[in-house]
């Protein structure tokens, strides 16, 4: 019998964040493209606004899911790629709030302030966006060493800033809820997972 190469694991880990790559630029690039030949419909700030948003919450999604999918699978690898989605999503949410606050409201930062403050569904994706911050400024190999098990805790905001994510398109959508509760329910079964592994695992006897 002919033996097979076992597949080797840092090509896979090379191909899977080629591909990560490719699909965090992809929306980008998309827009860029159907901004300059004019076929982003009749107001481009919308739907560069609804694609960057929509792809936050992908990305977001996407990194929660990486410590289920190693918890289930057993596959520890898998970990390796979650910094880039985390930084993917803060990197769309940036460009979802940069269309906003610039091309809609051309940087008036009162207006940006009354919306904040007076629009339930923009003061959820500002508050999920604030909390993205120090999540990302402390994603670097640095921050994880200096902040030990601090930096897990730190973390956890992600589960909180993925909520009010999903709260802000829930409350943005009003009629068509269909997306908005397929991404809540992704969320709640994402935290599910975590919570059952987490009960399995028993925790270390401390030694006094
Ligand atoms: C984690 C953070 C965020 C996520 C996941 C998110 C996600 C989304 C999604 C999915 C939509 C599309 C709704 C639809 O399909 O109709 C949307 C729309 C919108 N978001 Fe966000 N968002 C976030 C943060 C923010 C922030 C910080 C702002 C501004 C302060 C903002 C302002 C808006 C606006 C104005 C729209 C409506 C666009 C329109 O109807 O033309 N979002 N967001």
């Amino acid at each position: 019998m002919v033996k097979r190469p076992a597949a080797n694991p840092r090509r896979r880990m090379l191909l899977l964040k080629t591909a990560i790559w490719l699909i965090g630029l992809g929306p980008i690039v998309w827009l860029t493209v159907g901004f300059f030949r004019g076929t982003l419909g009749v107001l481009p700030v919308d739907t560069i606004i609804l694609v960057e948003g929509r792809w936050t919450l992908v990305f977001l999604l996407a990194t929660l899911a990486v410590t289920p999918v190693r918890r289930i699978t057993g596959w520890n690898r898998i970990i390796q790629i979650r910094r880039l989605l985390g930084l993917f999503a803060f990197f769309h949410v940036c460009v979802h709030f940069l269309a906003y606050a610039g091309i809609d409201q051309l940087f008036a930062i009162g207006y940006i302030i009354e919306d904040v403050l007076d629009r339930r569904y923009i003061t959820a994706g500002f508050a999920a966006l604030v909390l993205m911050v120090p999540l990302a400024v402390t994603s670097t190999k640095g921050w994880i060493r200096r902040l030990g098990k601090r930096w897990r805790k730190l973390h956890r905001l992600a589960y909180l800033s993925a909520s009010l994510g999903v709260l802000h398109f829930y409350w943005k959508v009003r009629a068509d809820t269909f997306w908005p509760l397929v991404a809540a329910l992704t969320l709640a079964a994402l935290f599910a997972v975590r919570l059952a592994y987490r009960k399995r695992t028993p925790k270390k006897i401390v030694r006094k």
